[in-house]
């Protein structure tokens, strides 16, 4: 599509989610072909990375526009394999303007090994994100796949796929992949710990309760896992 026929809108989103793409990749969050990013705009539809292509190395013209459910909307590049993950996420949060899939490896690793990242160990990750929940394995590239994170995004902006990768949901780019870089952030220090001392230990009930409690006088609103428990009672 023509940049001439872009909107102020669309162009600050497409230059956006080849910014968040290069971040990704120059942090190691994804390589080669890894990983999507996507943007909701005003009137409804969604600017997405678009599938096969390195995402490190991205221009505006190559991000995917796509409908609601997932249909081209313009003659444009052929939109994520996991757009379906995307989707399933802006319907269920009206709140959410941006979405990051990636492959933090640690994060991921962690899934792999069946550590639990949803355990309360770090004050800053409790107090904000809360806890980060993880996925039942699904098919990459298939129906099944979006489907296994509904219930999550409805509590949680952070969630890691089981032996995949993790969704970040944001209010905008930045915050998508702010919540990206806290995870990968998160899961590093934790798969230290779980080395050093041979296991992880969750802060007493107690001091947690105590953390969640500041969230209000802190001013922070955002969703959290551990306050709303993510459905894993
Ligand atoms: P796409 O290039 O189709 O977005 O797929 C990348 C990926 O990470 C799939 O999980």
């Amino acid at each position: 599509m023509a940049a001439a026929r872009w909107t102020d809108e669309e162009a600050r989103l497409r230059t956006a989610i080849c910014r968040i793409g290069k971040l990704s990749y120059d942090r190691n969050y994804i390589v080669g072909a890894d990983g999507n990013i996507s943007a909701r705009m005003a009137d409804g539809t969604i600017l997405i990375t678009p599938t096969g292509a390195m995402k490190g190395f991205l221009e505006p013209h190559q991000v995917a526009h796509v409908d609601m459910t997932g249909r081209a909307i313009d003659d444009g590049p052929k939109p994520s394999s996991e757009v379906g993950i995307h989707l399933v996420s802006y319907q269920e949060r009206p709140d959410v303007k941006a979405i990051c899939h990636a492959h933090p490896p640690h994060a991921v690793a962690m899934t792999i090994a069946g550590v639990d990242l949803q355990m309360p160990v770090i004050p800053e990750i409790i107090v904000t994100i809360g806890g980060i929940p993880t996925a039942p394995f699904g098919t990459p590239g298939t129906s099944e796949l979006p489907e296994t994170i509904r219930d999550l995004v409805r509590c949680s902006d952070v969630m890691m796929m089981q032996n995949h990768g993790s969704v970040t949901l944001g209010a905008n780019l930045m915050d998508a992949y702010k919540k990206l870089d806290m995870l990968e952030h998160t899961a590093k220090i934790l798969w230290l710990a779980h080395v050093a001392r041979g296991g992880l230990e969750p802060l007493p009930e107690e001091d947690v309760r105590k953390m969640l409690e500041t969230r209000a006088q802190l001013g922070i609103t955002t969703r959290n896992t551990l306050e709303n428990r993510c459905g894993l009672e």
